[in-house]
């Protein structure tokens, strides 16, 4: 497909994210480190799931401070029944480092991220795009699968490429989640809900 249509599609995603999305609790707010904690939970978890469980840690992690100050037992406490606990551990080791190196705050910058342990391509991407608003892609199995679907992309390169140009300048926190909710709920493994696809025509 060629790019001459990438501002329609953007434009009919975002209407449609912003006609109805799911009210989910790491959309509501702007904290980088609360997005942080959300997209670590979400990446091996599914939504469903990580939603009391975000509510809990921030609850009793509110900040990152709270955070390196804790015990690693009562962070995997709360952890527990998630899996993947180097995630908990990994999120309580770079909480520490911020504390020391980055005076508390999430480094808003798309490599100093990638060099934290936990955070690979995807949340390094999420957090740039969700809580930075910078035009970085974050594509995860969901919206991997609705772009493929669109684009007939082939391989993880290509994938990579449309993502990255596809991305708006503005609004990139909303165009991702988008993507995602797209996959989640509409462009669906087995039966997909085409009929009520905004990007319907472009596919
Ligand atoms: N999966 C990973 N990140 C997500 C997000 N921000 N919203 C919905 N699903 C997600």
């Amino acid at each position: 497909m060629s790019q001459k249509h990438f501002p329609a599609i953007r434009r009919k995603l975002l209407l449609w994210y912003d006609s109805g999305h799911r009210d989910l609790p790491w959309r509501r707010t702007a904290d980088p480190y609360a997005i942080w904690v959300a997209e670590t939970m979400l990446q091996q978890t599914q939504v469903t799931t990580v939603v009391p469980y975000y509510q809990r840690f921030l609850k009793r992690f509110p900040t990152i401070e709270a955070l390196a100050r804790a015990p690693l037992r009562q962070v995997l406490a709360l952890w527990s029944g998630l899996g993947y606990y180097r995630r908990a551990e990994n999120l309580r080791k770079n909480a520490r480092e911020l504390m020391l190196n980055y005076q508390g705050r999430l480094p808003n910058d798309y490599d100093t991220l990638l060099s934290l342990p936990g955070i690979g391509d995807y949340t390094a991407g999420a957090l740039m795009s969700i809580a930075f608003a910078q035009p970085y892609p974050a594509v995860d199995g969901n919206a991997r699968r609705a772009l493929c679907r669109i684009f007939r992309l082939s391989s993880q390169a290509e994938l990579r490429e449309l993502a990255t140009r596809l991305v708006p300048k503005t609004r990139p926190a909303a165009f991702n989640q988008a993507v995602m909710e797209l996959g989640a709920r509409l462009c669906v493994p087995k039966t997909q809900r085409c009929p009520e696809c905004p990007v319907a025509s472009h596919c």
